[in-house]
This record gives C-alpha cells, sequence and structure tokens, in this order.
C-alpha cells in the first residue's frame, strides 16, 4: 500500500512541475502511460498561458503515450522538446512545423542515453503503477517502457495509482538493469519468457513528492480488420518462412517473431495463426496488439516477451478475466531488454516490420512523407531489423487510392538501409534480397514488389540510369516523388480504378 506517501489531488502535483522542466513519463503506446497528471499539467499551461506566462516541458516517454499525454499537452503548447517516438496528430502538426523539436531516437538507447546525463538532469518522472510499498517498490502497469530507469535518474517522482487495471499485472512484468558500460553484463535471456529480474522497479522512496489516484483505462484502439492487401503480404511471408524452414535455414523448433506496429503488422499476425502448416511460435517484440492475444489463447502462440501489452480495452479485459492462461506466457520487459540487440541476436529474432516506402535496392522509409513529414518515428523497428536473424519489411504496393507507389528509386528518407533489409514484401509478391548485388536486387524489388503500373516505369529509370555499383540518376531519382507534390499522383496519367476493390 502506498500509505507512506502524500495523496495529492492532479492539480497539485501538476503544480510540482516547473517551466522547462525534463519530464520522463512511464509506459509505452497508451500502454501504462500516465492520464491524470499530464492532462492536469495540459491544464496548468493553457491557465498560465491565458496570463501571459510561458509554460512548456521537455518530455521523454518509452514510445507514444495516450491521448491524455502527448494530445492534451500538445494542444495546450506545453511541449517544446519530444523524444523517442509519437503518435498523436497535434504533436505530430507541431514537430511538422518546427514549433515542437522531436527527436526520433531508436527506442532501445533512450535508458542509456538519459542515464549517460546528454539530456540534462531529470527533473520529475511521472509514473503509472498499481501499487508502490514504503520501501520504493513500485509495481508497474501494462507499459514498462523506460520507467525503470526514470525511476533511478529523476529528481522527483509522481506516481499514478490506476486502480483500473488488475493487480496482478506486475506478475508479467520482469525488471532487470543493466550496468553502465564497461561493466556491463551479457543479458541471461536464452529463451524470449526466461525471467532473469525482478516484478516491480526500484526507486528511493525520498523521491517520491505524491501519489495521485486514477481509475482509468488505456483506452487503447482495436485495428482495422485485416483487408485483402495485408491478408495477401502475410499469405508471403508465411509461404517464405515455410520454405526456409523446408531449407534447413530456420530449425524445425522456429525462431522467435517480432511484429510491428499498425494495421499491416497486426493483419500479418492473423494470417499466420490461419495458415495450418505454420509452426507454433514464441515472440520476442516490443509491442503486443490484439491479435498476438488471440493467438496465444489459441496455442498457435507458445507465449511472448514484450514491453507493453497495448490492447483494446476490451482485449486486456479478456487478458485479466483469464489472467492464469496468460501468466506464464506474457513477460513485460523494460525496452532496452525487449529491443536489445543483443538478445534479437542471440535468439535469431525474425524480424517484421512495417515501411512507408522502399526502394529499388531495398532501403527502407519508416517514418517520413515525402521526404519532410513525419508520420511517427522510426520506434524500434531499427533496434530489431539491424540484428535480427531475418529482417523483413512489409508495406502495400500502393498508398492513396493508387497515387503513390511505395516501391520508388530513391527513398526520400532512409531508416534502413540495404546493407539490413534482407526481405521486402508487398502484396504483390515478395523479394528475397539476399546474395544478390544492386542490380538483381532492384529488379526482383521492381518484379516481385512494385505495382505492375509502376512497374515499367521503375524498370526504365533502372536501366536509363548511368552506370556504377548502384546505378542511379541523380537528376531523375525523385521525380515520382516531385510529379506527386506537383499534380497529387506520382504518374498523373494513370488510370486510378485499376486500384479499386
Ligand atoms: N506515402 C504517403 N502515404 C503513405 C505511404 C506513402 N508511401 N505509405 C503509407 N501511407 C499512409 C497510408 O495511406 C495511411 O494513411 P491514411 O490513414 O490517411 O489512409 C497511413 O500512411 C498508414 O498506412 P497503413 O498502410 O494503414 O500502415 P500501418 O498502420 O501499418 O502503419 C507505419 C505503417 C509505417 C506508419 C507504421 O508501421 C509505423 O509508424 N512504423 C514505424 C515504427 C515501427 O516500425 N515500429 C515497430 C517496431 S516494433
Amino acid at each position: 500500500m502506498a500509505r507512506a506517501f502524500p495523496t495529492l489531488a492532479a492539480e497539485d502535483a501538476a503544480e510540482m512541475i516547473t517551466h522547462g522542466s525534463l519530464v520522463g513519463v512511464s509506459g509505452f503506446t497508451p500502454a501504462g502511460s500516465p492520464k491524470v497528471v499530464p492532462a492536469a499539467l495540459a491544464k496548468r499551461a493553457r491557465a498560465l498561458h491565458e496570463k501571459g506566462e510561458p509554460f512548456q516541458i521537455r518530455l521523454l516517454s518509452g514510445a507514444s503515450t495516450g491521448p491524455m499525454c502527448d494530445d492534451a499537452l500538445a494542444e495546450a503548447r506545453a511541449i517544446s522538446w519530444r523524444a523517442p517516438y509519437q503518435t498523436s496528430n497535434p504533436l505530430r502538426k507541431q514537430a511538422n512545423s518546427g514549433e515542437v523539436d522531436f527527436i526520433d531516437m531508436h527506442l532501445s538507447h533512450v535508458a542509456q542515453v538519459t542515464a549517460s546525463g546528454v539530456l540534462g538532469l531529470m527533473d520529475v518522472a511521472i509514473v503509472e503503477a498499481v501499487d508502490v510499498t514504503p520501501q520504493g517498490r513500485v509495481h508497474l502497469t501494462t507499459g514498462i517502457g523506460n520507467a525503470p530507469t526514470f525511476l533511478q535518474r529523476a529528481d522527483k517522482v509522481i506516481i499514478e495509482l490506476n486502480s483500473y487495471h488488475s493487480p496482478r499485472i506486475s506478475e508479467l512484468a520482469d525488471i532487470y538493469m543493466q550496468a553502465a558500460p564497461p561493466r556491463r553484463d551479457p543479458i541471461p535471456i536464452h529463451d524470449p519468457l526466461d525471467r532473469i529480474g525482478n516484478r516491480y522497479a526500484d526507486v528511493d522512496p525520498r523521491k517520491i513528492v505524491g501519489v495521485v489516484r486514477s481509475n482509468l483505462s488505456d483506452g487503447g484502439r482495436a485495428f482495422t480488420a485485416a483487408d485483402a492487401v495485408s491478408r495477401a503480404i502475410g499469405e508471403h511471408v508465411c509461404s517464405f518462412l515455410l520454405n526456409e524452414m523446408a531449407a534447413g535455414r530456420i530449425p524445425p523448433e522456429f525462431l522467435p517473431l517480432q511484429s510491428g506496429v499498425g494495421n499491416v503488422s497486426n493483419a500479418v499476425m492473423a494470417s499466420f495463426s490461419t495458415n495450418p502448416d505454420f509452426p507454433r511460435f514464441k515472440l520476442y517484440t516490443e509491442v503486443l496488439q490484439d491479435t498476438a492475444i488471440d493467438l496465444i489463447a489459441s496455442g498457435s502462440v507458445l507465449g511472448a516477451s514484450t514491453c507493453s501489452l497495448s490492447l483494446s480495452d476490451d482485449k486486456l479485459k479478456f487478458v485479466y478475466d483469464n489472467f492464469d492462461d496468460f501468466a506464464d506466457r506474457i513477460v513485460l520487459r523494460p525496452q532496452e531488454i525487449s529491443n536489445s540487440p543483443e538478445v534479437s541476436r542471440r535468439l535469431g529474432v525474425i524480424a517484421t516490420n512495417t515501411a512507408i516506402e522502399v526502394d529499388i535496392y531495398g532501403h527502407a522509409n519508416s517514418s517520413h512523407f515525402f521526404g519532410t513529414q513525419m508520420m511517427n518515428g522510426l520506434g524500434g523497428s531499427g533496434d530489431f531489423e539491424r540484428n535480427a536473424y531475418l529482417s523483413i519489411f512489409m508495406c502495400p504496393s500502393v498508398a492513396k487510392g493508387g497515387k503513390v507507389s511505395t516501391i520508388v528509386p530513391m527513398c526520400s528518407h532512409v531508416d534502413h538501409s540495404e546493407h539490413s533489409v534482407q526481405v521486402v514484401v508487398t502484396e504483390q509478391g515478395l523479394a528475397d534480397l539476399r546474395g544478390l548485388a544492386p542490380m538483381a536486387r532492384a529488379r526482383a524489388i521492381i518484379d516481385n514488389c512494385a505495382h505492375p503500373a509502376y512497374r515499367d516505369y521503375l524498370h526504365h529509370y533502372l536501366e536509363a540510369a548511368p552506370m556504377g555499383h548502384l546505378r542511379h540518376d541523380m537528376k531523375r531519382c525523385f521525380e515520382l516523388l516531385n510529379n506527386f507534390l506537383e499534380t497529387g499522383a506520382m504518374l498523373p496519367d494513370l488510370d486510378l480504378k485499376q486500384f479499386e476493390g
């Protein structure tokens, strides 16, 4: 119980945070993100702004947060600096207009960067928990994120005690902290379900300035049902992985799978369960979405290591109602462990992530539209893709009703390089780039992944480009992009009816 700490109203807790503070928040996606204190902070910022006083914070999190945090604070113009990831519409607009300094970071790096002090001292941590003991054991909720590090680094700690969650949620947590280099031990995870730490995060109880009570769900969103495009992508990935098994490159017990965020990843996960030949497998991933819970419940997925339960309210209720079925099959870790390059490489993770666009040589863009506009950030995709046993990028072959080809001559922004992207998949097919030189890579991607309506353009581009190890025409490599910006379509004369249905 939290008897040892003063109970505060959210407004009183918000008063303790000053203009210019670096604030760290718990959670990863809306899961585990604090709710009532950030909302009160947004209200306070508005009131101060109305009086002509400045009030903005620098906000650091695990990944995205919930609407009561990022949306509320951005709408109140209360954020000056934000890292490492976001999915909030108002914040995205402010990042793209230059109003907020947004730093797009590999998620596994955040704890180490915070601990190094390079971001400055952390003034306040706001951490959602189901319990905090007088000794300073903090039992976290649905998303671990960087809370264990923030609890150690922050000057002051505000605990949001959220009674919405089952008190049993902390049975899933496995908090393992790494020492600073060079005194860092190998992370002793040899199986995704290995437990190596505690069920709670530690904090010096003298830093806890108060406890604020809440009773609110994470409000996670359900994904759109799998459509024909996502199902086709899933089928290509399934057959590829089954072929890899048949060839002996994936062992019969299979390898742990990482599944990225978004509609496409969610649908691809679902397609694995509908293929009767697909083996049962474990997940070593950063986010569990609704489909993963269905697959664990049905036994298709044997268990999961993750950083958060990013579930719709109904799916989280299902987990709480059937907790005994999940207690031994889900491990919630801090993100520097869930996304650890060392562990991915050791376990031989198969990484499946979604791209916004991929170029003909296999560079992938996960974060920016049209070279300039931030979508969400690269998140954990880079943590996994660079260190996976197999790194797969997926996307529909076209976006915006066919006006955009996601297979382009040169990516307008690169998050993942040709050196580590091994397989590209769209609903059209799959290109296995392993062992292929640049021209063969380009032809495989165009022939197998580009939409037929864009293939001739891409082949002509490639064959007409000046010779080099990579053939590129620097005057034309962004022609499709420029066409889109000028006319609203990458190939303005295309008949868009062919993309319907
Ligand atoms: N140009 C313009 N718009 C594009 C586009 C492109 N090349 N590719 C996709 N889009 C648009 C879609 O049209 C859609 O917009 P709409 O909602 O207005 O229709 C939107 O982007 C999302 O596309 P969708 O196909 O539904 O993808 P998704 O929900 O699967 O998300 C990413 C795709 C890339 C945005 C998402 O996976 C992401 O943010 N990834 C980066 C982080 C990450 O990979 N984390 C995982 C680590 S575990």
